[in-house]
């Protein structure tokens, strides 16, 4: 079974890891929490029996207009059980009151985003290595 939580009350490091998947030098469980403690929204799903974070999601809000979601990952051995759907629609209740929400995402999830209430936009961005990823 799966809880859902806005909360970092009693999350310890040894809850969080196996993240960041493919990157190069993936974040630390501290460097983790870091990012969780100052994202304006975000989520964890935890799976109760290990009491590990399987998934999460996070936003960044100005809290009058607009947000974006910068990252949202369920675990691999959690993929595929409906968790990333559940973190979504919980993030947008949280949002509700905004009128920009905004994600990037590959074209291939593009349909689901849509199923949310999405829709197809163009962006733009810059990606920099963090000062690590040069080592
Ligand atoms: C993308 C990701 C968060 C999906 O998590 P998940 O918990 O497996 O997703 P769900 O089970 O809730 O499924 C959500 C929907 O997305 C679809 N989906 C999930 N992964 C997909 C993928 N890689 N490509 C295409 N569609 C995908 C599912 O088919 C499902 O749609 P459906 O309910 O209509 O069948 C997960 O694969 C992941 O962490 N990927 C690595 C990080 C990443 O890409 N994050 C997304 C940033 S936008």
């Amino acid at each position: 079974m799966i809880d859902y939580s806005d909360s970092l009350d009693g999350i310890c490091k040894e809850q969080l890891g196996g993240f960041f998947v493919g990157w190069r030098h993936p974040l630390t469980p501290t460097e983790h929490i870091r990012l969780l403690a100052g994202s304006s929204h975000f989520l964890l799903a935890m799976d109760q029996e290990s009491g590990k974070v399987v998934g999460f999601i996070t936003a960044l809000s100005d809290g009058l207009l607009s947000a974006y979601i910068p990252l949202l990952e369920v675990l691999p051995p959690y993929q595929k059980q409906g968790i990333c759907r559940e973190l979504v629609r919980r993030m947008l209740v949280k949002l509700e009151g905004l009128g920009m929400v905004d994600l990037l995402c590959d074209p291939p999830l593009l349909p689901f985003y849509q199923c949310l209430g999405f829709q197809p936009a163009t962006a733009a961005s810059i990606r920099r290595p963090r000062p690590i990823d040069k080592q």
